[in-house]
């Protein structure tokens, strides 16, 4: 595990974006997983910034993004379809069609399996970038009596719903169901970039990546990925 500590959410968001950057650069073919929430925005803008400077070209890249919620069309202004669009899609040059979420609209267990499968067809993932939530989800893999392998729909803890509420008019608003990568497809990723910011994160950070292994605090399993950066934002 490598842990870059970054002064501040600016800092941290350019070495995410650099390391990003680096893999694009070094495979132009990339499978990239991709992670919505407030954390990566920053890093998505600076990556926006050396495309249009000219520096960064995803015309050969894919993405594949780690979840969606229940019932939101991608046009919903809070779908993570929406979000991608407008934090980095809309700014890059990845091709529409190579752009992939799980669909918050079609039947959910015919679109875990198709979620699933297509992640297969791609080889897998050659980095997927995580956030951490409050409760130590990846994705939406919430705490649980066990680690679920595959791409499955969720039920939203009280505490995701809290969190996210800051998006939303109101907590009533935050879907109570969404679709998630499971943890199969993250632990295949050859490499995993981790990124968290501010000191509310510290706790559940160090849970994370120092305390026991278990599926009560998901992201605990990432101690057993061999290529595991981590970049804190003053943290
Ligand atoms: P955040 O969410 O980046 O908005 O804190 C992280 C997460 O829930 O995975």
């Amino acid at each position: 595990m490598k842990i870059v500590r970054a002064a501040d959410y600016e800092e941290m968001s350019r070495r995410a974006a650099g390391v990003i950057a680096a893999q694009v650069i070094l495979n132009p073919a990339s499978v990239l997983g991709l992670a919505t929430g407030g954390t990566p925005v920053g890093a998505y803008e600076q990556l926006a910034i050396w495309h249009k400077n000219g520096d960064l070209d995803f015309s050969g890249v894919t993405s594949v993004n780690l979840d969606e919620y229940c019932g939101l069309e991608g046009t919903h202004p809070q779908s993570y379809r929406y979000f991608m669009q407008k934090n980095l899609f809309d700014h890059v040059n990845i091709p529409a069609e190579n752009t992939h979420l799980p669909s918050g609209t079609a039947d959910p267990a015919a679109e875990c399996a198709r979620y699933e499968a297509l992640i297969n067809s791609l080889g897998g993932i050659d980095m997927q970038l995580l956030g951490i939530g409050h409760n130590g989800h990846i994705g939406f893999n919430e705490p649980g009596p066990a680690f679920e392998r595959d791409t499955h729909a969720v039920t939203l803890s009280a505490e995701t719903i809290h969190a996210n509420a800051r998006f939303f008019v109101s907590a009533d608003e935050v879907p109570r169901q969404a679709l998630t990568m499971g943890m199969g497809a993250i632990m295949k990723a050859k490499r995993v970039l981790l990124v968290a910011s501010g000191t509310e994160k510290a706790d559940i950070l160090d849970r994370a990546l120092n305390g026991p292994i278990t599926p009560e605090v998901p992201a605990s399993i990432l101690q057993l990925h061999p290529d595991l950066t981590v970049v804190t934002g003053g943290i």
